[in-house]
């Protein structure tokens, strides 16, 4: 795919990564809507602010009216309660599910008639190495990352036919205020957006970024015993 060509809408392209996408895509030639909920918040010069709560039908129906021209639609945006599923207040358990499943749901209905108006294109949904293994200490978000990894394997099968590439990207640790308060090894989200937007040129369906993706992936043909060891 051209991606000079190419108008691309990022949510929640305000900051993380999503703005280091929007960044690498805009370095490409790219037309870039920078989806935010505040979008006096963008700071990317040549991106085009746009208002989209990914969370809210007329926020979301009002940047589909309001655009027209998109070809590629990244669904980065994401939240992080740090909920986990046992005693953590269930709204907050929600909220990881309305925003990663039912939020990227809803903007992909909103986006695909788009994309596929306009003669095709791509979409690439931002997952996690946690779609594929989970953390009990937060695991709402892993849950509905999980939820988003499967809604991202129906919507490739049942858009192929309108032209849409459906990717998902998987990805550890990244520098971002998501995870600030982790000590861990983490990428620089610039980087990870390069692979990203290869993936994206090269129509890749899915893009596995580092190797604690790559060693989630690995291990799920192991079964429970070897995605948790810990286990009596
Ligand atoms: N950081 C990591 O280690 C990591 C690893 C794997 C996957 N991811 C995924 O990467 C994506 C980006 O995360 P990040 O690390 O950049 O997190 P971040 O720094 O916390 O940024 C989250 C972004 O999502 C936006 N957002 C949240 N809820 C939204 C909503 N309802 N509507 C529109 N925008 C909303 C935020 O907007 P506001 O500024 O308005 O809050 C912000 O722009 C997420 O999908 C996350 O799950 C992150």
């Amino acid at each position: 795919m051209d991606l000079s060509t190419s108008t691309v809408l990022v949510t929640g392209a305000n900051r993380g990564f999503g703005r280091a996408l929007a960044a690498e895509l805009l370095s490409r030639g790219a037309t870039v809507y920078a989806g935010a909920r505040n979008p006096d918040q963008v700071d990317l010069p040549g991106a085009k602010p746009i208002a989209l709560d990914i969370t809210d039908p007329a926020s979301v129906a009002a940047a589909a009216e309001a655009t027209g021209n998109v070809t590629v639609l990244v669904n980065n945006a994401g939240s992080s309660t740090g909920a986990d599923l046992l005693t953590a207040d269930l709204d907050a358990v929600r909220l990881e599910m309305d925003t990663h499943y039912f939020g990227t749901l809803s903007v992909t209905r909103a986006f695909a008639p788009q994309i596929a108006a306009n003669g095709g294109g791509a979409i690439l949904n931002v997952l996690s190495g946690l779609s594929w293994v989970s953390f009990p200490d937060f695991g709402a978000y892993c849950a509905a990352k999980s939820a988003e990894w499967s809604l991202t394997n129906a919507l490739r099968l049942q858009l192929a036919d309108q032209g849409i590439r459906v990717a998902g990207l998987h990805v550890g640790y990244m520098d971002t205020d998501m995870v600030r308060a982790v000590d861990a090894p983490k990428s620089d989200p610039t980087d990870i957006a390069r692979i990203a937007v290869d993936g994206i040129a090269n129509g890749a369906y899915e893009i596995v970024a580092d190797d604690a993706s790559r060693q989630a992936q690995a291990a799920l043909a192991g079964g429970v015993s070897v995605l948790y060891p810990q286990l009596p």
